[in-house]
This record gives structure tokens, C-alpha cells and sequence, in this order.
């Protein structure tokens, strides 16, 4: 997949910068392993107040604590046997945990939308921990979208609403996973999963022993993760799952050897049928078959108008894939006021 050369690695100057800006009490848009986020100081209330106001997103949707390690995760978050277990396996790495929020913290009520309960990661990607140590501040965090949109996982996929926000974007190219981090909630007796992740279940199990319950459909979960509700990581055009075949006004996000005789335009998540690669993958080719049956691409006298995803296994990352392309799928069923697709 070509994309536009990024650089590797953001200097130690634009890191401090960051950091600083990030104390100033001003945001900054930040790679982790993955997505890239967008980030202010945590005990800031105008600076978190920024944070909903730029994503349109709403107030009663916590965001998730970004700290450099387990000693600082400890200052605002009291963590359980089982909370404890879960960080020393997975921390620093794609896991928030909700946690009982220490009473004696600055963090600003709005971060966790006054709940007594937080979301806490410790990030292992190089930049953001640079960041968060340089910052010495907890950092707020989610993902660098406009609310409900696709995650960006390259910095060039920064929806205009965020890259043009004249907040200093830190570039470190793709994020190794692609998808946001896995979110268990620690605060009651058995450890419960509220969002699928870059890690999945089975390997919690696998690594810690600890089997987590389902994730509550019911409503006893107040707040629910905005993960767990439908309409959310959409692009703007149609998307159709589970395609054999790109029909001629598609595009297709292909897996593994695609169809025979494909004549559309088609970007691959994985040509080998690898889920990890596919993981990576997703968000970056959705967001480019999104430009391009926006743009209504021409290819031999079809006009691109919506995306056709081949099928994806359903075990391992291919589990946590196929939720997000459900969602994606499933968001056409609304009309989306805030971002109205161009008509035909
Ligand atoms: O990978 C990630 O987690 C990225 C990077 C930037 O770290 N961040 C991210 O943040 O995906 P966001 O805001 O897009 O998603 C945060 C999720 C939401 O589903 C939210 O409901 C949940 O965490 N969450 C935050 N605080 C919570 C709390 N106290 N209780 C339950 N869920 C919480
Ligand atoms: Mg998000």
C-alpha cells in the first residue's frame, strides 16, 4: 500500500514542544501503537473541555488517562488484584483499564464525564511515551476522529476537522495495530470486557488466566463504552460486507487472494490472509476507499459510489474486525447530519 513518505520518528525538539504545549494547557495529536490520539493535559478542565468540543463528541462519553507507567496509573487509579494482574501482563501496551478513580486526583471531572470510575493506558509506542514523561502530566486522550468517523492510524489520515485544527501533530507513520486498545472494566467482581481490542480475549486468557465476562448489553453499564453503541468507525460511503464480488459501482477491500476477474479499484488487507496485517490495514484502506467513492472514481466507465469488503475470518483479530466493519456497515442505516455524503 503506497501512501505518502512520513517520516520515521518525530524529533526530540517537536516532542518537547509537544509536551510543553500539552502543560500550556493546548492539545496535541499523538501516535500510540494504535491509533493516533488526540491528547491534553488530564487536570486541565479547558483543555479537556477542548478535547469534546473539537470531536463533537458527547459529554456523557469518558475518555481514556494516558500515563507513562504503573506507579503513575497508581496516583489516580486504585487498582484490584485483577486490575493489577492485567497491567503487569499487558502494560505498557493496547489495554485500558477502568478502574475505581482515587478520590485525591486532579484529573478534571469532564474526563471520566463525572464518573467515579476511570479509563487508564499506558502506551507503548516510543513517541507517546516520550510525551508522556516529557508532559509529566496524566493525558487525556481518544482518538484524533471527529466522533463517530474511522480512528486515523497515519497521521495522513487525518480527517480535515482535526489536521486543520493548527494543533501540532506529531507524525510517526502507521500505527502497528490499527485498532484501539481493548477496554476491561476491573471494577467489579469479574473483570468484564467493554470494547474488543488489539488484544483479544483469547490472549488475555492465554496470558493472565483471567476469563472476562461479555460485555452487559442490557443497560446496566452506565455509561456504556461508545464503542459498544452502533452508529461509530464509519466512513461516509456505503459499506457491504461479506462481498464475493465488488458489484460495478463498488470499490474492494479485498482479503487473502481476491475474486478472479476484479476489475474495480481494490486495496488488500492482507494478500497472505493474515489477520495482524489485516488489523493494521483496516482503518488506512477504509479511510482510502472512502476518498475514492466519495470522489467518485471512474474505472473503465464504473463510478465508484460505495465499499465492498470481502469476508474476514471470524476468530482471533478477525473477530475484533468484523465488529468494527459491522459498525461501519450498520451506520448507514442513519443518515450521518453532521458529515452529509455528497449526492449522486
Ligand atoms: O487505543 C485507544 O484506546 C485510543 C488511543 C488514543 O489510546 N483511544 C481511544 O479513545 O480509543 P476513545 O475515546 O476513542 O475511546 C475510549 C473508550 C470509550 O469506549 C469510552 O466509553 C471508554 O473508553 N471509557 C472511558 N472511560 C470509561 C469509564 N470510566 N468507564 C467505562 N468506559 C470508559
Ligand atoms: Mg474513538
Amino acid at each position: 500500500m503506497q501512501s505518502s513518505p512520513t517520516k520515521a520518528h518525530p524529533t526530540n525538539a517537536e516532542v518537547n514542544t509537544a509536551a510543553a504545549a500539552i502543560r500550556a494547557g493546548r492539545l496535541v495529536i499523538f501516535p500510540t501503537e494504535t491509533v493516533y490520539g488526540l491528547g491534553g493535559d488530564a487536570t486541565n478542565p479547558a483543555a479537556i473541555a477542548a478535547i469534546y468540543r473539537l470531536k463533537g463528541r458527547p459529554a456523557h462519553n469518558p475518555l481514556i488517562t494516558h500515563v507513562p507507567d504503573i506507579a503513575s496509573a497508581e496516583q489516580i487509579g486504585v487498582f484490584s488484584a485483577s486490575a493489577r494482574k492485567l497491567a503487569d501482563a499487558f502494560w505498557p501496551g493496547p489495554l485500558t483499564l477502568v478502574v475505581s478513580m482515587r478520590t485525591a486526583t486532579d484529573v478534571a471531572p469532564a474526563v471520566t464525564a463525572g464518573l467515579a470510575t476511570i479509563a487508564i493506558r499506558v502506551p507503548a509506542h516510543p513517541v507517546s511515551q516520550a510525551l508522556l514523561r516529557q508532559a509529566d502530566v496524566p493525558v487525556a486522550a481518544p482518538s484524533a476522529n471527529p466522533s463517530g468517523r474511522l480512528s486515523p492510524t497515519r497521521a495522513t489520515d487525518l480527517a480535515t476537522e482535526m489536521s486543520g485544527l493548527g494543533v501540532q501533530i506529531l507524525d510517526a507513520g502507521p500505527c502497528q495495530h490499527g485498532l484501539e486498545s481493548t477496554v476491561i472494566d476491573t471494577t467489579r467482581s469479574a473483570p468484564r470486557l467493554l470494547r474488543q481490542g488489539a488484544i483479544t480475549a483469547a490472549t488475555i486468557a492465554e496470558r493472565t488466566g483471567t476469563n472476562l465476562a461479555a460485555p452487559d448489553r442490557t443497560g446496566a453499564d452506565r455509561p456504556p463504552s461508545p464503542g459498544m453503541l452502533l452508529r461509530h468507525y464509519a466512513p461516509l460511503t456505503p459499506v457491504r460486507l461479506d462481498a464475493a464480488a465488488a458489484a460495478d459501482d463498488e470499490v474492494l477491500l479485498a482479503f487473502g487472494p481476491p475474486p478472479p476477474d476484479t476489475k474495480c479499484f481494490m486495496l488488500n488487507l492482507s494478500p497472505a490472509g493474515d489477520l495482524t496485517e489485516a488489523a493494521a490495514n483496516l482503518y488506512h484502506m477504509l479511510h482510502v476507499l472512502d476518498r475514492y467513492a466519495l470522489d467518485r472514481y471512474v474505472l473503465d466507465g464504473h463510478t465508484a459510489r460505495a465499499i465492498a469488503v470481502a469476508p474476514i475470518p471470524n476468530h482471533g483479530l478477525g473477530e475484533v474486525i468484523n465488529e468494527r466493519l459491522t459498525r461501519a456497515a450498520a451506520s448507514h442505516g442513519a443518515p450521518d447530519l453532521a458529515h452529509p455524503a455528497p449526492r449522486p
